[in-house]
């Protein structure tokens, strides 16, 4: 396992990390989640996520019971806040409100003092940018959390965020969250690259896998039990994005090949691939079973064997 500087920043990530969302709680009970969780930290990984939102606050209280086992230096741990509530009660968005108290209610289900990150975990229209930047000016300031993030915003809004920020003396926003994988690119590789200079931000990126459509197991049909199975919002969200095509299934059967010229899985290639980027921090991962946990983290060798001409070979499959 490799460890990456956050950006320009002095955070350092462990180039995989553990995320919690539709697994802690639903696929996996406590047992489950210690299992895995001791296996992640036994092979490197030091950096694990979650957010308010991820099983109304399960995956947070999972994650606090499972956390005490470490040392609180070796690891970094991070949350969302946005979704909680309604918006009437301030239970939702970014008001000064709901970020302080629902960072609380994080730290409390974490039992935790602080987390080492906290996402703004989307952009919020109807909240002044000088409101979030007030208000993680107190988070930072009470030690709530060490530095803060985003999820999912537009470049503009993070340099705007990172200029207030400035103008009050606390650390702009230092780490992004997008969706990035072989099939969800644009924003990463085009839209972020100024912020990449200024302010410096780094990148942990979601969905390594495009929801485990980049296992290869949806080729066939939507087998019982997996993600597209249970949760039909993930299953219209990845239907709406296209993905569901006979185009995007070709290129698998095709990237399927390129994995066995280089000795790994589809699962293992499709997570170097992103690796292979210089922008992303930590790569974060979503496991349903441990096993599949053994097998993704296999990706960190996989990344050594994608040499040039074997990202070409994959660049001109995605582009097909
Ligand atoms: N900031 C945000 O808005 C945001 C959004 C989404 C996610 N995230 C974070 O990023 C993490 C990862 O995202 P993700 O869960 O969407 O990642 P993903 O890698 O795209 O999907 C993970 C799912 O793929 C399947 N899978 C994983 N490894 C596999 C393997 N080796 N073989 C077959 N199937 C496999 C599993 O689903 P099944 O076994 O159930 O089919 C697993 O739960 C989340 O846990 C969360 O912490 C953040």
């Amino acid at each position: 396992m490799d460890y990456r500087k956050v950006g320009k920043w002095g955070l350092m990530l462990s180039e995989l990390s553990l995320g919690s969302w539709l697994t802690f709680g639903n696929q996996l009970n406590l047992v489950d989640v210690k299992e895995i969780v001791h296996i992640a930290f036994d092979n490197g990984i030091t950096f694990f996520d979650t957010a308010e939102a991820y099983n109304g606050g399960v995956a947070e209280y999972l994650f606090g019971q499972v956390l005490k086992d470490f040392n609180r230096m070796d690891y970094v741990v991070s949350t969302k806040i946005f979704w909680w509530g309604p918006r009437e009660r301030n239970q939702h968005g970014l008001s000064k409100k709901h970020l302080i108290e629902g960072l609380y209610n994080s730290l409390k289900r974490l039992q935790l003092d602080y987390v080492d990150i906290v996402y703004c975990h989307r952009p919020d229209p109807e909240t002044p940018l000088e409101e979030v930047v007030s208000a993680m000016d107190y988070i930072l300031r009470q030690g709530m959390a060490l530095y803060w993030g985003t999820s999912e915003w537009p470049v503009d809004k993070i340099r705007k965020a990172a200029e207030l920020s400035r103008q009050i003396g606390i650390l702009p926003p230092i780490v992004e969250q997008p969706q990035y994988n072989m099939f969800v690119r644009e924003r990463v590789e085009n839209e972020y690259l100024p912020a990449y200079e200024d302010p410096g931000i780094g990148l942990t990126t979601f969905s390594p896998l495009a929801s485990g459509l980049l296992s290869g197991k949806y080729l066939n049909g939507i087998p019982e039990g997996s993600r597209l199975d249970r949760f039909p919002q993930v299953k219209k969200f990845v239907e709406e994005g296209g993905l569901l095509s006979k185009k995007t299934f070709e290129k698998i059967r095709k990237l399927r090949k390129v994995a066995e010229k280089v000795e790994a899985t589809l699962p293992q290639l499709a997570i170097a691939w992103v690796l292979k980027n210089e922008f992303v921090t930590s790569v974060i991962l979503g496991v349903s079973r441990k096993e599949q946990l053994v097998e993704n983290l296999k990706a960190v060798e996989v990344k050594d064997r994608l040499t040039g001409d074997i990202m070409k070979e994959i660049e001109s499959i995605l582009k097909e």
